[in-house]
């Protein structure tokens, strides 16, 4: 019997994006054999990589590709060597977000769960981060992202605009994802000062009726990024615009001990999603392969799981992703020594353990 197939596009970008990619494409090859499933890469070039070979950080043929693809798995982007303030001149971030906006990807999901044997690597006390496990639902192609900006004489600006359908289909999003977890949705806005959070906060009241097992709770952004750090076990699901979800998923990063683990998928209406780490292309550590590749592999275990149809595949992932967290060995961002090289050989080895689940 042949294997099922799937294609994506391996966008490894900038700085550690090869090297973590690298790793969660093998991880990803291993898990997926085990479930019958066999993966076709495509390796195309984002951001940084693609200005220098194109001129643009988002080549029109390269997103073609990862909109004929099931997935698409993205390194990171960005470094110094094209840092600029000028507005004329690319950036590799364009690249990431004109994948977003091409491919619809509108809701993206950054899950938060501290490991028990790092809970001394968080900077939070362990009676703080005990029993967290939250969910943050980020808006992702609206609000100060996308909306209207220029710079005019001496003065600038950006805007944040979102329409009712845009808060809509997030919304649903978040309450979707709380009605599988513990049933409550934090929507976070500033709706005391902006209008923009003041129809956010209203859809979002709307769209609730249809979920009536779930709780809702508001919450000012401000508060939230204080209550995130003084008692996160209290969050399920955290809903919010695209600029507060990027600055709260940072901050709930660090309950974790270390923004290398994090994961995110971000998706649209169909089955396709672009998975990538939360954290950047770390240009001060690039190329000593010395960065730790397990926030790229639990992406592409997010990717197996929504995008390639692999629960299995990605329950495996994470099944190697805890035992090495558990037993190491332990990467540097956690106060180790291991190389990437040291974190991949103990996935795959952990990947094929037989205690694991199996497919
Ligand atoms: C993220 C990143 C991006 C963002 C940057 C690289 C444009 O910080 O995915 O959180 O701000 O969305
Ligand atoms: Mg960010």
């Amino acid at each position: 019997m042949s294997a099922r197939q799937a294609d994506v596009v391996a966008l490894d970008g900038d700085g550690i994006g090869p090297e973590v990619n690298a790793v969660a494409r093998a991880l990803a090859d291993a898990a997926a054999r085990h479930d019958g499933l066999q993966i076709r890469w495509q390796e195309r070039h984002v951001g940084g990589i693609s200005i220098d070979e194109y001129g643009t950080a988002l080549h029109d043929d390269v997103l073609a590709d990862c909109h004929a693809a099931d997935a698409v798995l993205l390194g990171a982007v960005g470094g110094p060597r094209w840092d600029t303030t000028d507005p004329e001149a690319p950036r590799p971030e364009q690249g990431l977000l004109g994948l977003r906006e091409g491919l619809g990807l509108y809701a993206n999901l950054r899950p938060v769960k501290p490991w028990h044997s790092l809970r001394a690597a968080s900077p939070l006390r362990e009676e703080r981060i005990e029993g967290t496990d939250l969910l943050v639902v980020r808006e992702l192609t609206g609000g100060l992202y996308f909306g209207e900006r220029a710079r005019v004489d001496d003065r600038a600006y950006d805007t944040c605009v979102y329409s009712r359908g845009e808060v809509e289909r997030v919304a649903r999003r978040g309450f979707e994802a709380a009605q599988g977890r513990r049933r409550k949705v934090t929507s976070v806005d500033k709706a005391n000062v902006l209008e923009s959070s003041r129809l956010w906060r209203e859809v979002v009241h709307e769209v609730a009726g249809d979920y009536p097992d779930v709780e809702l709770e508001d919450m000012l952004v401000d508060n939230a990024a204080m209550q995130l750090v003084s008692r996160p076990a209290s969050f399920d699901v955290i809903v919010t615009e695209n600029m507060f979800g990027d600055i709260l998923s940072d901050e709930a990063a660090m309950i974790t001990g270390s923004i290398g683990l994090l994961a995110s998928a971000s998706l649209g209406d169909g089955g396709r999603g672009l998975y990538e780490p939360v954290h950047g292309s770390a240009p001060d550590i690039a190329g000593q392969g010395v960065a730790n590749p397990i926030a790229a592999c639990l992406s592409a275990a997010m990717m197996l799981r929504y995008s390639l149809g692999s629960p299995a595949g990605a329950d495996r992932i994470e099944g190697a992703v805890d035992h090495v967290i558990e037993n190491g060995p332990i990467p540097r961002d956690l106060g180790g020594a291991a190389t990437t090289t040291d974190i991949s050989a103990a996935l795959l080895a952990a990947l094929e353990e037989p205690e694991l689940p199996a497919p």
